[in-house]
């Protein structure tokens, strides 16, 4: 188990050091490529059958791994299903902002919901206000309830949101309850994660974003006991036939966390550029240093390696 875990970190660790040198140079499509190619070539050395169910890219026209790409050893019996955001905060690594991050979930064939890449609208909290959220009930309830759960009152309570002009009108009525609000431009994974790390900032993250990105939260909100509810959104009537292709049955229905990940899942995550729970690649001559939280069912742990260039 310990070298399972081990050998999947390191490809979120080879994919983070791949984007280093593009950290800070304003090319995005570039680092995205970077990250791409390095979790590629990561994952064929690895000895079990890999099919990647979901790979960020596709609605931003990204560079990707496919969903549905065979990866690894496909003779092995070990047969694994992965999701993954090789850079997420693609804009956040190019122009070396905070908390780009290279992402990874790993699970048991046929386990994780195979989310087409559209939006999602997502409602993530802790362990502690899991019970009480309800991505139906009005944004005022939700956060009428979840400071119930937690012993606080509003003005206490901080929530997490992407900046879009989509969000408008839910950041008025967050406001309206006097929660504070944690405006980000990019990274809604790291949101959610902040919203149930044990040293975490965020008491819930809000509003619109990748549907990929919300299956990667999932797992790791899943592993961490924290809340996770999701709908899918559709721009257009082709994204409902997308979405229909990609198997999913019930269009408009509100997903629960034990349903977009349905048994036991493992998250992996390291730092591109330092951010609130993770240190970026750091260089010193010849030697590079990752830092990456790894959270499997029972345990969360952070891990700091060491790499020679030349080995990288
Ligand atoms: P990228 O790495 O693909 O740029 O995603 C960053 C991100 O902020 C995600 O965290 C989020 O889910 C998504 O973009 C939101 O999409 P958009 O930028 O189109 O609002």
């Amino acid at each position: 188990m310990e070298n399972s875990l081990l050998s999947f970190v390191d490809i979120t660790e080879k994919t983070a050091l791949a984007c280093y040198p593009l950290i800070g140079y304003g090319d995005s499509k570039g680092a995205d490529q970077l990250a791409v190619s390095a979790m590629r070539t990561a994952f064929n050395k690895l000895p079990v059958d890999i099919q990647i169910v979901i790979g960020e890219g596709e609605r931003d026209q990204a560079p990707r791994l496919y969903t549905g790409e065979r990866l690894g050893d496909q003779k092995s019996s070990v047969k694994l299903d992965i999701a993954v955001d090789p850079l997420e905060g693609t804009a956040l690594c190019a122009e070396a902002r905070p908390g780009a991050l290279s992402v990874m979930a790993v699970a048991q064939r046929g386990e994780l919901f195979k989310a087409p890449d559209i939006y999602m609208k997502k409602l993530a909290c802790g362990s502690e206000a899991r019970g009480a959220i309800d991505l139906q009930a009005p944004v005022k309830d939700n956060i009428l309830r979840a400071a119930k759960a937690l012993g606080k009152q509003p003005e206490d309570m901080t929530v997490g949101v992407l900046d879009r002009p989509r969000h408008k009108q839910l950041i008025q009525e967050i406001r309206e309850t006097k929660a504070r609000i944690k405006l980000v431009g990019d990274g809604d994974v790291a949101l959610s994660l902040e919203t149930a790390l044990d040293f975490y900032s965020l008491d819930l993250l809000m509003g619109t974003g990748g549907a990929p990105e919300g299956v990667l939260s999932a797992v790791a909100l899943k592993c961490l006991n924290g809340g996770f509810q999701a709908q899918l959104v559709y721009k257009d009537e082709q994204e409902r036939q997308r979405a229909e292709k990609a198997g999913v049955q019930k269009l408009d229905k509100i997903w629960d966390r034990d349903e977009l990940v349905r048994s036991s899942a493992c998250f992996f995550a390291t730092g591109v550029t330092t951010g609130p729970f993770l240190e970026g690649v750091k260089k010193e001559e010849d030697i590079c240093q990752t830092h990456s939280l790894i959270l499997t069912p029972n345990s969360q742990r952070e891990i700091k390696r060491k790499h020679f260039l030349k080995t990288v």
